[in-house]
């Protein structure tokens, strides 16, 4: 709790730059490129939950409001209707920034127990620690299986965008259960300011995905120029109006997916990248999803993903945030809150996801 205090200076800052002055500089979202499972050095030793390297102090407990609606079904099934369904990963490498991102969505939203949380986990045994640090919460969790795509994963040019967990987002559909047709994907380098209803109220009219857009962003450089000059790939987007957008943030219609087959189409994509000659993209999981989603995305708010809070990736620089209000604060880039806090060299929009932090001992 000490930092806490101690950075409370750069908190009230940081708070009157959001109210006041939203932005001093605007950056290109392009240059922050993935989000979750960056350039991060592990910090954690391998979690024993029961031990006390590893240990989360246990949230409050928190309830609807009057107004929320009322389970359809008794006990909150996963099939009912009146839930909000959240997915994220859990990993021991970013277990504390997927922690501070439930408790931030609990925190912010009238009617916390009308939220499902899906956890897609690559090794067993983390829900005892989800259970014992939100005791009431309504979550699953979901083994999913690195091996599934170890070998679609080509080398990338940052080590860490190569994690297998980072594609597990494009196997929602089969992992969720059929009767979830629409769920918010949620990176766990994030923390949401706002009612995440009123993200999942979001409309995507005939669209499959919806996510903040990034028009004025460079789009040709997430291709190479081996892509754009072989019309077999490039054409893929013609007639298409293609911007980039994170795929830290998508609210995701699941039946679409599913009935459209998205899975396997960026799979094939995948393929593509690993058998043609010479690669199409230099990335790693955003760029499949570019290709058969960029141009077909339901447009979003941008202030439901303030990102590339992590830090230019390059200089490993603070960022401000971009003009505008602001939902959902994403530290996508080389550098998390979690460890620059701990380093006592945390940049100054930092001391905004301190207060979601449950990582410690119970006292
Ligand atoms: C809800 O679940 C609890 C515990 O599993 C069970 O005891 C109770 O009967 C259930 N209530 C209803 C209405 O199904
Ligand atoms: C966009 O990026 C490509 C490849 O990096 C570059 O050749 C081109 O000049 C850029 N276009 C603009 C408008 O900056």
């Amino acid at each position: 709790m000490l930092w806490i205090m101690r950075f409370s200076g750069f908190f009230s800052a940081a708070m009157v730059m959001i109210v006041l002055s939203p932005s001093f500089q605007s950056f290109p979202p392009a240059e922050a490129i993935r989000s979750s499972h960056a350039d991060s050095v592990l910090r954690f030793s391998t979690p024993t939950h029961s031990g006390d390297k590893f240990s989360f102090r246990r949230a409050p407990a928190f309830r609807n409001a009057g107004e929320c609606r009322s389970p359809k079904v008794a006990n909150y099934s996963v099939c009912d209707p009146s839930l909000v369904h959240v997915a994220i990963t859990l990993d021991v490498e970013y277990l504390r920034g997927s922690i501070a991102a439930v408790h931030s969505v609990l925190q912010h939203t009238k009617c916390p127990e009308s939220v499902f949380f899906h956890f897609l986990v690559p090794e067993i045994g983390f829900q005892s620690l989800v259970r014992s640090t939100f005791p009431e919460l309504k979550f699953k969790v979901y083994y999913f299986d690195p091996e599934r795509v170890r070998n679609l994963i080509s080398s990338s040019v940052r080590q860490a965008l190569e994690q297998p967990l980072n594609y597990a987002r494009n196997y929602l559909a089969d992992l969720l259960e059929t009767c979830v047709t629409r769920v918010i994907y949620l990176d766990s380098d994030l923390v949401v300011v706002d009612d995440i209803s009123k993200l999942w109220s979001t409309k995507l009219g005939r669209k499959s995905i919806g996510a903040p857009e990034y028009c004025h962003a460079n789009f040709t450089k997430y291709f190479t120029s081996h892509f754009w000059s072989n019309s077999r790939f490039s054409g893929v987007f013609s007639g298409r109006s293609p911007c980039y957008f994170n795929t830290g943030v998508m609210v995701m219609d699941l039946g679409k997916w599913r009935r459209f087959g998205y899975t396997r189409r960026i799979e094939r994509w995948m393929e593509v990248q690993k058998t043609s000659a010479s690669r199409i993209y230099e990335l790693g999981s955003l760029p499949p999803f570019l290709l058969v989603f960029a141009g077909h995305v339901a447009p979003i708010e941008h202030r439901w993903n303030q990102h590339g809070l992590g830090g230019d990736n390059v200089r490993g620089s603070c960022r401000d945030l971009h003009p505008g209000p602001v939902s959902l604060l994403h530290w996508s880039g080389s550098g998390k809150p979690w460890l620059r806090l701990d380093s006592k060299q945390p940049c100054p929009l930092d001391s905004l996801w301190a207060p979601y932090d449950l990582y410690g001992h119970s006292t």
